[in-house]
């Protein structure tokens, strides 16, 4: 038996999470039992959907209990295994919580090659953000060669997918996202045709003028004010993902829900929401398309690695600051 430390929720925020509603816990770790592994959590991901689990409110999850460890996907290496199809030193991805090690289910587990790819780009494009850009904008939004593809927080992890996925379908990208810095990376880097910086932008307007031809597929992970100017630009037929409202997840009031929704009728276009654990039936259609273009130097991503599992409380605030560059990580040791 050995110790492990894990961060705990004390209580539900009300709000921006802060270092009162958390509590960092040393407890003992068992062995597993038949069908379960125990993992060395090596890599921790800090992910936007976080903020919602904290809420004491039905949601596509349970919220995250008073006292339990918090729920997080994490990557690992496997430590004592009593399941055949799991070894010491097996590299997986799984729901491991915020914490340094972890005893559970092997059903819950992918095994991952680390010689393919860094441990972090499991969390990534390899990962959960990777296929939620993957099925959101091949399943829901379905850009055709020529169309023009708007996505916000465009930099981030999954935004930065979808940019890249959209180009490799023959579509027009335009990313938004906050700051020169991410906008120039948007063109330089991911190959995003154009780039809105929306906190020094007028938005309505940045977009009349980088799509023209108006927005066939917006898809929206901010919500808000910037869902209403995306709305007002749809093209006939246009598709609305709703992925995420990150710019809503911290309102203590009422959520802002979108003004311009009659825009979907003038154009005869459609807005679907969807959470990636749905597709759980084609992950592996999506990991087999997003490696081989990983592989062929077709996408790229970027990691934004906080080291230190005693950071988690700072690290995730990063998220809903905009501060973060890329996919956020925690990587559990310095
Ligand atoms: N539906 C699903 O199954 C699913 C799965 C995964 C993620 N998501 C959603 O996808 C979205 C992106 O997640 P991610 O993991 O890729 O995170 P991310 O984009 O890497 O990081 C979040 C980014 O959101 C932007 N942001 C924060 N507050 C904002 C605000 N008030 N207004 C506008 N932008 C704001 C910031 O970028 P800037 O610096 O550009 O502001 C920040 O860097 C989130 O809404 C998340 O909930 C949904």
């Amino acid at each position: 038996m050995s110790d492990s430390r894990a961060w705990r929720l004390a209580s539900r925020p009300v709000g921006l999470p802060t270092a009162e509603n958390w509590e960092l816990t040393t407890d003992p770790i068992g062995e597993p039992g038949e069908g379960q592994v125990r993992v060395e959590v090596e890599y921790i991901s800090l992910d936007p959907a976080m903020r919602g689990w904290l809420n004491d409110v039905p949601s596509y999850v349970p919220p995250v209990g008073i006292g339990e460890v918090m729920r997080a996907g994490g990557a690992g290496r496997v430590v004592a295994s009593s399941d055949g199809r799991y070894a010491e030193g097996d590299h997986v991805i799984g729901m491991f919580g915020v914490q340094e090690q972890a005893v559970v289910d092997a059903n819950g587990l992918t095994k991952v090659d680390v010689h393919a790819a860094p441990l972090p780009k499991w969390l990534s494009v390899l990962g959960m953000t990777g296929m939620t850009a993957y099925f959101g904008l091949l399943d829901i939004g379905r850009p055709e060669p020529g169309q023009t593809v708007v996505v916000s927080a465009a930099a981030g992890a999954v935004g930065s997918i979808v940019g890249q996925i959209a180009k490799l379908q023959g579509a027009r990208a335009v990313g938004i996202a906050g700051g020169p810095e991410k906008c120039a990376r948007l063109v330089e880097q991911y190959g995003f045709d154009a780039a809105i910086d929306y906190k020094s932008a007028d938005v309505p307007r940045a977009l009349r003028e980088a799509c023209p031809d108006r927005i066939d597929v917006y898809f929206d992970n901010v919500g808000g004010e910037i869902l209403d100017a995306a709305l007002a630009q749809l093209a006939f037929r246009a598709r609305v993902v709703i992925c995420g409202a990150i710019s809503q997840y911290n309102e203590s009031g009422p959520m802002r829900g979108p003004a311009n929704y009659m825009s979907l009728l003038v154009n005869n276009a459609s807005m679907t929401g969807y959470v990636v654990f749905h597709y759980a039936s084609r992950y592996a259609e999506a990991a087999r398309q997003l490696g081989e273009w990983y592989a062929a130097g077709k996408l790229t991503s970027r990691e934004d690695i906080v080291s230190g599992l005693e950071e988690f409380p700072d690290a995730l605030l990063k998220l809903f600051e905009g501060t973060n560059d890329g996919k956020l990580v925690l990587a559990v040791r310095e």
